[in-house]
């Protein structure tokens, strides 16, 4: 009995250490101005936080969306609703700077992690928060349009993996506006393994 008693609290121990690793495997997100932790649970909608491609980005700060074409119809969408005042219809950039070139004012947004960090809590001035109005899910398929965007050099889209650059091609928006919407539209926004 004795060493059932003694199994059953190492089980409890085990199961304790192993949820707080749980815990620790979200990476530390951080405001792009002040490097404060972001509280992204605290703080984002309560819809739109659990879904597959968001537990895989917090864990790995890599967008499962990147590339998936199927969802840059949902990106492009919460993209023009959300942002596209300031930084223009494809990213061109007006109030707000471009973001479909290869300058970034904070190179941390060549990175998803940065890329993340800046859209939720937002930089100076008037680009302000976001994470506290737009779900988590969105956001992820919102920076993969952006990424879409890119008339850049593919050599700096250091956020793509290689066979992700190969298969690189700048944006077109009358291709877009064309066949390449509607064909996205009947594509799956599903990420691999989900
Ligand atoms: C009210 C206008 C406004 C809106 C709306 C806005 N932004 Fe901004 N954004 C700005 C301004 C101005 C800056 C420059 C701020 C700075 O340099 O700190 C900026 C900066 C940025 C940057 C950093 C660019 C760089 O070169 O490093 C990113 C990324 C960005 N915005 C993305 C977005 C996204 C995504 C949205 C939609 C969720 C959005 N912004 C909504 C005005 C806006």
């Amino acid at each position: 009995m004795k060493i059932l008693k003694l199994n059953r609290g190492v089980v409890a121990i085990l199961a304790v250490s192993m949820s707080a690793l749980a815990a620790n495997a979200q990476q530390n997100f951080q405001h792009t101005i002040t490097g404060e932790t972001l509280k992204i649970m605290e703080e984002a909608p309560e819809k739109g936080r659990d879904t597959p491609a968001v537990k895989k980005f917090l864990e790995t700060a890599v967008n499962p969306y990147n590339g998936v074409i199927g969802c840059l119809p949902k990106g492009e969408e919460a993209y023009l609703v959300a942002c596209s005042g300031c930084h223009g219809h494809v990213g061109e950039g007006k109030l707000g700077p471009g973001l479909n070139d290869g300058y970034w004012t904070y190179p941390k947004n060549l990175t998803d992690k940065g890329l993340f960090e800046t859209i939720f809590g937002g930089a100076q001035g008037m680009m302000g928060p976001h994470g506290g109005h737009l779900e988590l899910d969105e956001v992820l398929k919102m920076m993969a349009w952006i990424r879409n965007l890119n008339t850049g050099d593919v050599k700096d889209a250091s956020w793509l993996s290689e066979p992700q650059k190969a298969a690189f091609k700048p944006f077109d928006s009358k291709a877009w506006e064309g066949a390449g919407k509607a064909e996205a539209a009947k594509a799956e926004c599903k990420i691999s393994g989900d």
